[in-house]
């Protein structure tokens, strides 16, 4: 106990001395981002560390910074190197991709306008996110453009290259990589040009997209091909500034790269401090109760912990019981009384109505999720 507070006080110590905060890659739930207020700082490896150490609600989500399915220490100090920048991505992994799609979303994006184009696409499509960052930054100067600037100079330059900060990611577990960049002179930076010089990138499919004041994609992409002529190039797209959600999953769409998930109609959903679920509900009337209370608004469920295995909260009203002696597991949501929602991470024995199992997580996440003192469980039901 004395070490974690030593460790709370050297990590709190450092966030002080810090005093720096990075701009972050993409939009909502994002690694590292955990008070989602869109950048990684040290305020967020403190939030990290105190759900480490159980005095936060643990989101394996945004708190996961090594991917290895807990929230630890080890965490909160990934966080802060990040955050300080001697980490250029979250999570930090072994190497192996962690997305489910074969796709990575790379991005470079100096006033922050590409950026959260990249973050949609990148959750759209579960995919990974890097971020190109320049190793000499690009100051406030360097981008004044028609005056001479740094970029007015090396987009002149056939032969500039920028350098690219920190390592850059390993691309062997990728089929795809979707490049977003802001139009610099009606092309792409030169630092894109450096990014994509850096790799053997035969076979791979490539995808430009780009942001711009009013240029259209233009030559850009095009100009882009010779640096990796043995890639398959997709045709880009420009989407202009502050270009909702929307329209990026349209377009990934429409070039095949997203499905459109079948989506049943009237599904009820659960989001447990605004992480949803993939829970598989019971066929019973309890669930469909509940889903016609869902889809007359949001039903919101505030819990506490119980007994180190769940956490229970009042639904506020009845639903219909067909109560048996069940022992739980990790991942079950049951009906208790009739009237409380309880979601299990560990197990107990007793009268229950199941509800439904939430899918794909293991133990050690579920806990993460809800081995907090408190959580906020929500159910939906889009019509
Ligand atoms: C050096 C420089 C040159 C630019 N040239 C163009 C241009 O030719 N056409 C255009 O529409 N916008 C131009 N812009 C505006 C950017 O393309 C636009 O603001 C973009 O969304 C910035 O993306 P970012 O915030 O992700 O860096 C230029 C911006 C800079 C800094």
């Amino acid at each position: 106990m004395k070490k974690k507070s030593f460790f709370i006080a050297l990590v709190c110590a450092l966030v002080f001395a810090a005093g720096i905060c990075r701009a972050f890659s993409a939009a909502a739930a994002v690694v590292g981002d955990v008070d989602g207020d869109g950048s990684v700082s040290a305020a967020d490896a403190r939030l990290v560390l105190r759900a480490s150490v159980g005095l936060e609600n643990a989101n394996p989500l945004t708190m996961d910074a090594d991917a290895d399915g807990n929230v630890s220490a080890a965490d909160a100090r990934l966080v802060l190197r990040f955050a300080v920048g001697l980490e250029p991505v979250l999570p930090v992994t072994d190497g192996e991709p962690q997305g489910e799609s074969g796709v990575l979303v790379v991005y470079f994006s100096r006033t922050g306008h590409t950026r959260p184009l990249a973050g949609y696409a990148a959750e759209a499509l579960q995919a990974d996110i890097y971020e190109i960052q320049a190793k000499i930054p690009y100051t406030d100067e360097d981008i004044r453009y028609y005056t001479d600037c740094r970029a007015d100079r090396e987009q002149n330059d056939p032969a500039a290259r920028p350098e690219i900060a920190g390592p850059l990611p390993d691309l062997s577990g990728y089929d795809t990589v979707l490049l977003g960049y802001p139009i610099w002179h009606g092309q792409a930076p030169k630092i894109i040009y450096t990014f994509l010089e850096s790799f053997d990138l035969a076979g791979k499919t490539l995808v430009p997209f780009c942001t711009s004041a009013s240029s259209p994609l233009g030559s850009s992409a095009l100009n882009l091909h010779p640096l990796a002529p043995a890639a398959v190039w997709k045709e880009g797209k420009r989407f202009a500034i502050g270009t909702a959600r929307d329209e990026m999953e349209q377009w990934l769409t429409e070039i095949g790269l997203k499905h459109t998930e079948q989506k049943e109609e009237n599904a009820l959903q659960i989001t447990v401090n605004g992480t949803a679920l993939n829970v598989a509900w019971e066929d019973n009337a309890a669930v469909s109760a509940l889903k016609t209370l869902a889809a007359n608004g949001p039903v919101t469920v505030q819990t506490a912990a119980y007994g180190g295995f769940e956490q229970v909260g009042p639904l506020g009203t009845s639903l219909p019981r067909s109560d048996v002696s069940v022992t739980t597991a990790p991942g079950d949501i049951v009906l208790y009384a009739g009237n409380q929602i309880v979601l299990f991470y560990g197990s107990n024995t007793w009268s229950y109505t199941r509800l439904g199992k939430i899918q794909g997580l293991d133990q050690a996440a579920l806990s993460a999720l809800l081995g907090g003192s408190a959580a906020t469980v929500t159910f939906f039901c889009e019509n």
